[in-house]
């Protein structure tokens, strides 16, 4: 995890613009941040905690500069404190180095280093970068020989930069972590993800594994490994700087929520014909593939992969999905003529990575399904699919799984082949069902009425087993309270233990076509007592089961959980809210998990 920000020029004050690009990559780790700019010496101030705390603690008059590397930290090695926060310096100040990855052979590097005399002020892997550095200078090295040597020595994955003391060059290098460089009119950037600079520029180029970058206030030179010049496309980001703000929101969360129908309509824009009622997604052009898919992903993603699946498997092509950590503990289940789709908003999850490489390796078609251009899971796969929500910045997952499960929608047309007038409407009346949901929700109140239960439990059956697992994903993420989702009708088989009159079920009955078995289970929590909110669109049917009723129009079996998931979204924000937590960025978790 973590994100590293660098700039060299003349937008303005050097610390400025590396406080801004932290604001902007927090969502990647925020228990420490640090910067380090450089003049005719380095000037390094980090902290433990967010990024307001190091703001706090740098002295305004203190770090006007030529360039400056920043970071914002989610721990691996070492527990978040000052010293663990990066940038890590030698002891002498020559260079200051900041990174995102983890370096699986810094104890052999630490060791050897330490044997030569060089001292370790932290228990980060990272340190032993800023080391080898000054080691490769004492030989005889220039900066830039130097900084190549020691990142040669590096095992693992990492995007580094580095500055030194009186230079107005960035250094910085990648390898299985993400890094992109943004071209400005008065200066020069890199950094882990593109809001870290996106006020400043939307030209970027994206560096590959094995690429070194030499960023000057007048110009990015990147080479390869070798040292070789390598030519780069420069591509133009269509991100509105307005985008990554609150917009008036309390918390990013809830803009997100509320920005659901615009993402929804961005994900269909010209892969819908509601004249032809077709589905026709370009980037899917030339797939051609007619055997078994398997999807890939973690969390949230996951949960939009299972109802991909079913989508799949209800229109005939046999579907699988898989928890990407687990893909690979024993034989790989794919064989070639798998589809293997990684579902991964941020297309950087290490685990999905992982499985997606596993996969590419013996030889089975992939596909990325991502929110983000240019990234790992975009660059590696054979296709890729942008679901096209836009910037999500709140840890918690909301307007990328909408999107996700749409696109998924989409795929399931595309590769069975089955797409009707009917399903393109319903497609297209989503983004005002969205928007009435949102206008109409009384989500806020049953969070009300709920407050201080001893746990959650969300149920559906079908397509709407997957919008349960999620609701009580986001309620846990957010509100820190105990939840559980089920399958409805697992509930019997253990979990109905848990039941009583302080844990609220919320049962997903939406486009529901066991409405009968899922009321079933409705009685079964009701006769232990347990109070139940029903998110559905038959209240008539429904209701009188139920103690509450969130309301969702019918956008038939297949697309009204999407509706019903806006709800439940709704629900844990107002429970975190009325319970004060760090709604944005949860205590333990970061928005791009980069560690397997
Ligand atoms: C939860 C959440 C996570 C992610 C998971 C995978 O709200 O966002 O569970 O879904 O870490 O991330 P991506 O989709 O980036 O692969």
């Amino acid at each position: 995890m973590c994100g590293i920000i660098g700039y060299t020029g003349n937008e303005g004050d050097v610390l400025d613009v590396l406080m801004t690009g932290l604001s902007g990559l927090e969502y990647r780790g925020y228990d420490s941040a640090g910067v380090a700019v450089s003049n005719s010496s380095l000037s390094v101030h980090k902290r433990e905690g967010e990024v307001s705390a190091l703001e706090a603690a740098v002295p305004d008059d203190d770090l006007d500069g030529l360039a400056g590397i920043g970071h914002t930290r989610w721990s691996t090695h070492g527990p978040p404190s000052d010293e663990n926060a990066h940038p890590h310096t030698d002891a002498e100040s020559t260079v200051a180095v900041v990174h995102n990855g983890i370096i699986e052979n810094y104890q052999e590097l630490r060791r050897e280093l330490e044997a030569d005399g060089y001292e370790f002020t932290s228990e980060t892997d990272t340190e032993v970068i800023p080391h080898l550095i000054r080691a490769a200078l004492d030989t005889g090295a220039d900066r830039e020989e130097a900084f190549r040597e020691a990142i040669h020595r590096l095992e693992g994955s990492y995007a580094v930069a580095a500055v030194f003391n009186g230079s107005e060059t960035v250094y910085a290098a990648r390898n299985e972590s993400p890094l992109v460089l943004g071209i400005g009119d008065d200066g020069h950037y890199l950094a882990s993800d593109v809001p870290a600079f996106i006020e400043f520029t939307d030209q970027v180029v994206y560096l590959e594994d094995g690429q070194f970058a030499r960023v000057n206030p007048s110009g990015i030179v990147v080479t390869d490994e070798q040292g070789a010049v390598v030519e780069t496309a420069i591509e133009t980001i269509d991100w509105d700087p307005e985008d990554a703000g609150k917009s008036g929101y309390d918390h990013y969360m809830l803009k997100e929520i509320h920005e659901q129908p615009t993402a929804i309509r961005k994900c269909l824009r010209e892969r819908v014909s509601e004249l032809e009622g077709t589905i026709d997604v370009d980037a899917l052009a030339d797939l051609e593939h007619d055997g078994p898919v398997q999807f890939v992903a973690c969390g949230t993603s996951y949960h939009a992969a299972l109802y991909g699946a079913k989508l799949l498997r209800e229109r005939g092509v046999p579907a699988q999905c898989f928890l990407a950590s687990e893909y690979e503990v024993d034989a790989i289940p794919a064989i070639e003529e798998t589809l293997v789709v990684g579902v991964t908003q941020s297309g950087e999850t290490a685990d999905t990575m992982s499985a997606l490489r596993a996969a590419n390796q013996i030889g089975a078609m992939t596909l990325a399904l991502t929110n983000v251009v240019g990234s790992s899971a975009a660059r590696e796969c054979d296709h890729v699919m942008y679901i096209r929500a836009g910037p999500e910045i709140g840890v918690a997952a909301t307007k990328t799984f909408a999107s996700q499960q749409v696109a998924l929608a989409m795929l399931s047309s595309v590769l069975s082949g089955e797409g009707s007038m009917e399903f393109v409407e319903r497609l297209r009346d989503l983004p005002d069902q969205i928007q009435k949901v949102l206008d109409e929700s009384n989500a806020r109140d049953i969070a009300d009425a709920y407050e201080g239960s001893d746990a959650y439990f969300f149920i559906g059956r079908g397509y709407n087993a997957p919008v349960a697992l999620e609701g009580a994903l986001k309620m846990k993420e957010i509100s820190y309270e105990h939840a559980e989702g089920f399958a409805a009708g697992e509930l019997k088989h253990g979990p109905l233990a848990l039941v009583t009159d302080q844990t609220p079920v919320f049962a997903v009955i939406a486009g529901d076509t066991n409405v009968s078995k899922t009321l079933g289970n409705v009685k079964e929590v009701e006769a232990r007592g347990a109070p139940v909110v029903a998110v559905t669109d038959s209240p008539e049917q429904v209701g009188q089961y139920a103690d509450h009723v969130l309301e969702v129009p019918s956008a038939g079996p297949l697309l009204t959980p999407i509706l019903a998931n806006i709800q439940l979204q709704l629900v844990s924000y107002w429970v975190a809210n009325r319970m004060g937590r760090s709604i944005d960025k949860p205590r333990n978790l970061a928005k791009s998990v980069t560690v397997e």
